[in-house]
């Protein structure tokens, strides 16, 4: 997974900001150094107050790059989301990035691209959707949601959904999906799987993948302090090559891990 080498700390300005469900909000924010050099898969480590409390930043992916602008897709959970999502267009925040690595779309190996998504980790999956597509890839969509209130497809395209309480597409969940469209999405050619979601999600997609030997990487989500790998905070187990168990700082050597290495 290729590495982010020009990270910035920027004061950045909120440009827009527009509520897209009842918990989810889309927030804009001019930052040209790093609109640049992101890459699908990244993400930034913003300091959602001027004020002490909350402390530590908090890390949400580039849910789509415009120009000299990134969006940010928001899910308000708690105190800190919550703050960002009241912010006023024209107020400012520290903004850090682009942080991690980004996904592996490098390589002749596959023709199709499934991103497969669930709740807000739908977040970074229009702005690779965008670029497989500067590349020619065909890209299928497959998004879970608990209800079609927590499905998030705007301006994704070929999307097909999966929610538990069958409201809207598939009733069940999204590796269930996967399981039933793989065998048509093949018929045109190598396939590759981009997930991003709850981490229970992606140890099932990780798992299925494997069994299936499908090329698939996985965007994992740890809690996060500094983001730039000097805390600790972010560490997590992964699989070696031998079998055994070794730690990564997600911050780093992720988020994006190949679902091989995926723990389950
Ligand atoms: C690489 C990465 C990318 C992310 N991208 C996005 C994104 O694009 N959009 C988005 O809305 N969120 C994203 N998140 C999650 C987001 O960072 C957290 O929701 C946020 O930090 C919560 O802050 P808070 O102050 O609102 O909640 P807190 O008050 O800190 O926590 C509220 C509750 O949420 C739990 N929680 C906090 N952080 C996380 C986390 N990282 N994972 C799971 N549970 C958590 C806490 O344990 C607590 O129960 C991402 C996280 C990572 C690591
Ligand atoms: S968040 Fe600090 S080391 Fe990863």
């Amino acid at each position: 997974m290729p590495e982010t080498n020009s990270i910035v700390d920027i004061r950045a300005t909120i440009v827009q900001i527009r509520p897209v469900s009842t918990a989810v909000t889309i927030i804009t924010l001019d930052c040209p150094a790093i609109a640049v050099a992101a890459k699908p898969g990244n993400f930034v480590n913003i300091k959602v107050s001027d004020a002490t409390l909350p402390l530590l930043r908090r890390p949400f992916s580039i849910h789509n790059v415009r120009g000299s602008l990134i969006d940010i897709m928001v899910k308000s959970i708690g105190a800190g989301t919550a703050l960002f999502c009241d912010k006023a267009p024209g107020s400012t925040v520290m903004v850090l990035g682009p942080l991690g690595n980004s996904f592996d779309l490098a390589g002749k190996e596959f023709d199709t691209a499934i991103l497969l998504s669930g709740g807000i980790g739908t977040a970074p999956m229009l702005f690779l959707e965008k670029t497989l597509a500067a590349q020619g890839k065909m890209v299928i969509n497959l998004i879970g949601g608990q209800s079609k209130e927590d499905i998030l497809a705007e301006n994704l395209s070929n999307c097909r959904f999966a929610t538990d309480d069958g409201s809207a597409g598939f009733k069940g969940n999204v590796v269930e999906l996967l399981h039933s469209e793989l065998p048509s999405i093949k018929k045109e050619g190598p396939v590759k799987v981009f997930s991003c979601g709850p981490n229970a999600m992606l140890k099932a997609v990780a798992r299925y993948c494997n069994e299936q030997q499908l090329a698939a990487e996985v965007s994992l989500e740890s809690v996060m302090g500094c983001g730039i790998g000097i805390c600790y905070g972010c560490s997590v187990e992964v699989k070696c090559q031998d079998g055994g168990l070794r730690t990564i700082l997600l911050c780093k050597e992720g988020p994006v891990i190949d679902a091989e290495l995926l723990a389950v």
